[in-house]
C-alpha cells in the first residue's frame, strides 16, 4: 500500500505508540480489503461503547490507550452506551456496571470524543455530500450514504476507534465514487393498504435479509415512506438484516440513478415474504410490560407527537419509554411526563441498555431492528407501527 511520508512517520512510532499501534491496524484492514492507498477522514462516530455490549475487554481496550496518551485527531461522537448517564439510578443496573460505564465514556472524552451518545449524529451534525467519514452504526452509515451521500465504509466499533486516532481509512469500496453503483434492482410493488405498508422498518430488514450484500437500487418503495422517521426506520431495518451500507433509493438517494439500469439482476418484494419476516420477528403478546420507542433515536418531530398526543389524551395506559439524544429532551420537564406514564431516557438505547433490570421482558416496538435484537436477547416482542401504538396507549 503507498503511505505517504507522515504515514511512514506515524508506523515508525515518532508520534507515540498509540497512533503506531492504530495506524498498523488501519494499515492491516487496507491490505485485506486491497486499499492502494489511505484517505483522511474528516469525523468520526464511534460505536461499541455500552459496557453492556463490550464488556471488560472492551473498557480493558480503551482504558489502555488512554493511558498511553491516545487522543483521537479528528472531531468524533459517540453511540449511545449502556445507561443514561443521569438517570442511571433508575434503570436499576449494579455499581460495577455503573462505574465501568462511566470509566468507558470519562476515557473516550479525554481522548477527545463529544458524548453525543446518540446513533443519529446525522441529525445533530450532517456530513456533506461526498464527505470522508468513519462512521460506525449501521442506521448512521446507511443514512450517511444513501441520504446525505457522504461517504463511509461500514466501520467496525474498533476500526473507527483506530480511524478517528490516526484520521485516515483505507480508500477502498464505498469511499470511491466508481464503486458506489447499483448491483442489484428491488422493485416494491406491495399494496399500500398492505397490513404491514406502516412497517417501514420491516420493509427495510426483508429487502436487507432477501439481498444481503452489495448496493441495492431501489424503486416503488417511498410511498411507504412519509416522512424522515419512516427513512430512519427503513434504513435500520435493512442495515440490521444485511451487510448493506448504501441503498440508491429512487426519489431519495442523490446517487440513484435515473433510469433502471441494465443487466442488473431483479428482485422483487413480495407480500408472502414480507409476512414471513413479520413472524420472524413478531408475535402476538397477551400482555406487555413497557413500550419502547426510539430505534433509531427519536427526533424532536416523534418526541413532540408524543407529547402533543399526552396532552390531548392524559396519562397513557401502557408504560412508555422513549429513547432520544439529550438535545432533544433538555427542553421537556421529564419528572411531568413520567406522570403521565412516558418515561425518557438520554445516552442509551433499548438494546444496549438492561431492559431486563428495568423489569421489562415483553415489549411492542415500531422498529424491526429493534424487534430482531430485542428477540436475540430472549424478550418477547410485538411489532406495531408508531401511530397504532399511540393509538393503542391512549385508548
Ligand atoms: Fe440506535 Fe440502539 Fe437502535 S444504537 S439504531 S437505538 S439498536
Amino acid at each position: 500500500m503507498y503511505l505517504t511520508k507522515e504515514e511512514e512517520k506515524i508506523l515508525e512510532g515518532y508520534e507515540g505508540i498509540v497512533r503506531q499501534r492504530a495506524l498498523e491496524i488501519v494499515v492491516k484492514v487496507g491490505e485485506v480489503l486491497g486499499a492502494k492507498r489511505l484517505i483522511e477522514v474528516a469525523k468520526a462516530h464511534i460505536s461499541g461503547i455500552s459496557y453492556k455490549n463490550i464488556g471488560d475487554a472492551g473498557l480493558e481496550l480503551i482504558e489502555e490507550l488512554f493511558t498511553n496518551r491516545g487522543a483521537f485527531s479528528i472531531p468524533v461522537s459517540l453511540n449511545p452506551a449502556g445507561m443514561d448517564l443521569k438517570l442511571w439510578k433508575l434503570m436499576n443496573l449494579s455499581k460495577t456496571y455503573v462505574e465501568k460505564q462511566l470509566r468507558i465514556i470519562s476515557c473516550l472524552k479525554s481522548m477527545g470524543a463529544r458524548p453525543l451518545l446518540t446513533c443519529v449524529p446525522y441529525l445533530i451534525e450532517p456530513p456533506s455530500f461526498g464527505e470522508q467519514i468513519a462512521w460506525g452504526e449501521s442506521n448512521a452509515i446507511l443514512y450517511a450514504n444513501s441520504v446525505l451521500g457522504a461517504r463511509t465504509n461500514r466501520e467496525g466499533g474498533p476500526l473507527a476507534l483506530f480511524e478517528a486516532i490516526v484520521g485516515r481509512a483505507p480508500y477502498v469500496d464505498l469511499r470511491v465514487n466508481e464503486f458506489r453503483k447499483p448491483t442489484v434492482y428491488v422493485i416494491c410493488k406491495l399494496r399500500k393498504n398492505l397490513k404491514f405498508s406502516r412497517l417501514p422498518g420491516l420493509i427495510g430488514f426483508h429487502i436487507g435479509s432477501v439481498i444481503k450484500s452489495g448496493i441495492p437500487y431501489i424503486r416503488g418503495v417511498t410511498k411507504f415512506l412519509r416522512d424522515d422517521y419512516d427513512l430512519r426506520l427503513f434504513l435500520a431495518g435493512m442495515g440490521t438484516a444485511g451487510g448493506i451500507g448504501l441503498a440508491l433509493i429512487n426519489g431519495i438517494s442523490p446517487e440513484a440513478p435515473k433510469g433502471v439500469p441494465k443487466d442488473l439482476e431483479k428482485v422483487e418484494v413480495d407480500e408472502v415474504e414480507l409476512r414471513e419476516s413479520y413472524e420472524r420477528l413478531s408475535i402476538d403478546l397477551e400482555s406487555v410490560d413497557a413500550i419502547t420507542l426510539g430505534c433509531p433515536h427519536l427526533s424532536n418531530k416523534e418526541f413532540r407527537n408524543i407529547v402533543d398526543t399526552i396532552k390531548l389524551k392524559g396519562k397513557s395506559h401502557k408504560r412508555i419509554i422513549v429513547f432520544l439524544p439529550r438535545s432533544i429532551s433538555n427542553s421537556f420537564s421529564l419528572v411531568k411526563l413520567r406522570k403521565y406514564n412516558l418515561e425518557v431516557y438520554n445516552d442509551t438505547c433499548m438494546v444496549v441498555c438492561d431492559l431486563k433490570a428495568m423489569g421489562i421482558e415483553r415489549v411492542v416496538v415500531d422498529s424491526a431492528k429493534a424487534a430482531y435484537y430485542l428477540s436475540s436477547q430472549g424478550y418477547d416482542v410485538q411489532l406495531m407501527s408508531f401511530d397504532d401504538i399511540l393509538r393503542w396507549a391512549f385508548t
